[in-house]
């Protein structure tokens, strides 16, 4: 699906109706990591429609992996991934850079998959990717024993030379759920135990896959190190996880949740403007990823999530959010890295009413953009009273936005971001580069077209033309 590079968000009145969102991106890339070193077949359902998982598959199957995809004859249903897994550290040299396009998790949990295989692998990205930074992954996997040279800075790309790796316990300094599950896919494939103690809790998704794949995963909340133990808020601090090494993992058939971070787009939509009332069902509930969901309950939104299901132990169930009232919210160190994904969005409710202030979020200076940087620089061109923090922002209550034109600056949750303010806005938003949705929500603006409701018939609809600038 080609999504167009220029578009034009007008206001709306509210956002209402039921959808589903595309399968949890996290998700999709662990199990298309984690079938591809297991024994015999598995078959993932609803596969994360975007380029990110897209590119992990491109790189199992570099790996020797075998893979088939498929979709409907529309192209629009959720696609079906099968993949042939070559078992523990049996992939093959592949035959040239595995390109993990603009995804950060691919490189990262791919480095410790390749770190345990005897061969060398460089590991490559787009732009955006080649400038983030990769010693977080290459300080514990050289310390497992594999020897990694990276460009300058330790960013990509990244040279493996693969290696009998031997298992470490490991403290990351910042709490991140790429770094750990690159840990724990070297551990798995490691001599003894490997441990992570985690600073302060993060998905847990790697964890709950290894189980479905069939290993035993420990994991011992006692051992909570962090300062978030006795924070003021109900986040979880991280725990000791621990795997044994050498554990084969069985092909299996999976079903891949909706992802909260898609829906998430919606939720605040539906959290910040009047008469709104969103319902998504079959998206992931697993409590590591819904720390959203408490926020929007401060900042005075009706909540309603139900679990209805678990699919190969993830929660999965359904959410129905209306807007309520608006105060103002504070988000603190503590909660940071359960929102992490959810920042830019989270910026926008500032923009409704009801100011917005994160602290704690350095973080975001290194994902697909300077996140801090461009998203209050985009806010501001809108008409945002916004301003930037060395490790967060501040979004003022009180100014409507005017509209305007931005630039998402190859990053798709801005590019999103942008278009959820643009609802609350006097006048048009032009979104330049809009097309980076594509990295992990192809169909955003069809369901943005179709949750929007507007003074005036008819709604825009139906899909761009290629590279063409669309209105809606
Ligand atoms: C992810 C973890 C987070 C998140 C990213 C996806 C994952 O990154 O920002 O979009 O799937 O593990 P960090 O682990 O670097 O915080």
């Amino acid at each position: 699906m080609r999504v167009a590079d220029i578009v034009t968000v007008t206001p709306a009145l509210s956002i209402s109706g039921a959808l589903r969102v595309p399968g949890d991106k996290s998700i999709s890339h662990r199990y298309a990591l984690l079938a591809a070193i297991a024994d015999g077949r598995s078959t993932i359902a609803n596969y994360a429609p975007g380029a990110d998982c897209a590119s992990t598959l491109s790189c199992v199957e570099a790996l020797g992996a075998i893979v088939s995809r498929t979709s409907s004859a529309a192209g629009d249903e959720p696609a079906l991934v099968t993949i042939d897994g070559r078992g523990l550290r049996g992939l093959r040299a592949p035959a040239a850079p595995l390109d993990c396009g603009n995804s950060g998790s691919t490189m990262r949990m791919l480095g410790g998959v390749v770190a345990a295989h005897p061969f060398i692998s460089t590991l490559v990205g787009d732009a955006s990717l080649s400038r983030r930074p990769m010693r977080r992954i290459i300080g514990p996997l050289a310390q497992m024993g594999a020897a990694i040279t990276a460009g300058p800075g330790d960013r990509p790309p990244i040279t493996i030379r693969g290696a009998d790796l031997a298992g470490i316990h490991f403290k990351p300094e910042t709490p991140s759920a790429q770094v750990k599950s690159a840990v724990l896919l070297a551990g798995l494939q490691a001599s003894g135990d490997t441990s992570v103690l985690e600073p302060a809790s993060t998905r847990d998704h790697t964890e709950r896959a290894l189980v479905a794949f069939g290993a035993r995963v420990t994991v011992d909340p006692s051992t909570r190190s962090s300062s978030a133990s006795q924070g003021s808020n109900s986040l979880r601090a991280g725990g000791l996880i621990t795997i044994q090494g050498g554990q084969r993992l069985t092909g299996t058939d999976l079903m891949v949740p909706g992802d909260l971070s898609s829906a998430a787009f919606w939720a605040v939509a539906a959290a910040a403007i009047a008469g709104s009332d969103v319902s998504i069902t079959n998206v992931g509930l697993n409590p590591s990823r819904s720390a959203l969901l408490d926020v929007l309950r401060r900042f005075g939104a009706s909540v309603e999530a139900t679990v209805e299901d678990h699919w190969n132990g993830e929660p999965v169930g359904r959410l129905r959010i209306r807007h309520g009232a608006m105060t103002d919210l504070v988000i603190t160190p503590d909660e940071v890295p359960e929102v992490i994904d959810e920042l830019p969005v989270l910026a926008t409710l500032g923009t409704f009413g009801g100011s917005v202030t994160v602290s704690g979020a350095g973080e975001l200076r290194v994902k697909e953009s300077d996140r801090i940087a461009e998203l209050v620089a985009g806010l501001r061109a809108m008409g945002a009273d916004a301003d930037e923090r060395p490790d967060g922002f501040q979004v003022r209550s009180g100014t409507r936005l005017k509209g305007g034109t931005v630039h998402a600056r190859h990053d798709h949750r801005l590019a999103m971001a942008f278009a959820i303010a643009a609802l609350g806005a006097a006048g048009p938003t032009t979104i330049q580069g809009a097309d980076a949705v594509a990295v992990s929500y192809p169909a955003f603006f069809m369901d943005l077209d179709r949750l929007a409701r507007r003074d005036r018939a008819p709604r825009a609809g139906g899909r761009a033309p290629d590279g063409a600038q669309k209105n809606t």
